[in-house]
């Protein structure tokens, strides 16, 4: 069994170490296929491409586990949503129409998405048995904020934008959830061990829908991947100190905590759930002392239970990557 798959299910407190955003923009190996590959989507649609990117920063940092290089707007797209990645305005996608969400099917999805599960298929025999691969999705809330572009450009929400499509939204829900189960089966078909959530911009649903558009959608997701045996990592990020009553209401088997949250309070309030994650990822744009002495603060808090280290939240693309070998190595001497 992988580190990271003991630690999720026999609550071990060994400890492990990945980055949300590991294999990206801030390696300057990645950078070089990318400036060769214009289109992003069919970089995640070129299996043997992925794959290779997905093992980059194993390669170089040997990191305890890897994650699929793939993107959460890849569900959008297997449902016929067009999307684009355009230089720094981040992706498009093209119109919503719902009568095209509800001529899909189980079929024609895992078709469209084969090529992401071939990936994790040949990753899955180059990497280390020791090591995990993790695969993800994005939560229901925060494919909606995308495929209906609800989303203003200094990430405010465009609520009458939202009511626009008021009739529709507990269907777009549940069509999502259904196809969002699908595509974690492949995955772990394919052979990911692990799966996280992310609902990034959970902070943006109004307060009065906070259970229909973020707890109960990650606690049926969470239910899900429960009855198949499947570990889970849940991400809600932005939402402060509705992280107690969220692993409360989803008991994930894993939580992931942002920037935003204060670590101890955390660790003394939120019960049976192992821990990942919460430092700032802009603190490794610092030099190494000041990295080391913030990651100190989250090694320390978490030192006698289960603790995945992790940033907030990806790491930024102008991160040098020696930082990273830096920080880990940092990590490991207190973990031996
Ligand atoms: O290394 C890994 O973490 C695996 C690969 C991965 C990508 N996207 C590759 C990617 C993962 C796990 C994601 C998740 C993802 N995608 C999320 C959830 C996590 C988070 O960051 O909040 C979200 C919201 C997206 C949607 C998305 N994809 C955006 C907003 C963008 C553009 C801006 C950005 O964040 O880079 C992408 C593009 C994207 N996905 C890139 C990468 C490496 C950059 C592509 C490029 O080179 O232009």
């Amino acid at each position: 069994m992988s580190e990271l798959k003991n630690i999720l299910k026999n609550k071990k407190t060994c400890k492990s170490i990945w980055f949300m955003r590991q294999a990206g923009r801030y390696l300057p190996e990645f950078r070089k296929i990318r400036a060769q590959n214009p289109n992003f989507i069919k970089i995640c649609l070129n299996s043997e491409l992925s794959s290779e990117i997905t093992l980059q920063p194993i390669k170089r940092f040997n990191l305890d586990s890897a994650i699929i290089f793939s993107d959460i707007l890849m569900v959008p797209y297997a449902l016929g949503q067009e999307v684009n990645f355009e230089k720094n305005l981040g992706p498009k996608l093209s119109e919503f129409k719902m009568s095209e969400l509800l001529i899909n099917n189980e079929k024609k999805f895992s078709q469209k998405l084969s090529p992401v599960y071939k990936a994790i298929e040949i990753t899955r025999k180059k990497l280390d048995k020791k090591k995990s691969l993790i695969c993800f999705i994005g939560a229901p809330w925060t494919l909606i904020i995308y495929m209906l572009n609800i989303k203003g450009n200094n990430s405010d929400l465009n609520i009458e934008k939202l009511k626009i499509f008021n009739s529709n939204i507990k269907q777009i829900f549940e069509e999502l959830h259904e196809y969002l189960c699908i595509h974690i089966k492949n995955q772990i078909n394919a052979g990911a061990d692990v799966v996280q959530i992310f609902d990034s911009w959970a902070g943006l649903v109004p307060i009065d829908n906070m259970n229909d558009y973020c707890f109960l959608p990650n606690k049926k997701l969470v239910d899900f991947c429960k009855k198949s045996q499947i570990p889970n990592i849940c991400f809600p990020k932005g939402i402060n100190e509705k992280y107690k009553e969220f692993n409360e209401t989803v008991k994930p088997d894993c939580i992931s905590l942002d920037k935003d949250v204060d670590p101890l309070w955390i660790r003394d309030n939120l019960k049976d759930v192992v821990f990942q994650g919460g430092l700032d990822p802009r603190v490794m744009l610092d030099t190494e002392e000041e990295i080391k002495i913030a990651a100190t603060k989250y090694i320390k808090i978490f030192k006698d239970i289960p603790y995945v280290f992790n940033l907030g939240h990806g790491l930024l693309p102008e991160t040098d990557p020696a930082k990273v070998d830096s920080l880990i190595k940092f990590f490991r001497s207190h973990n031996g």
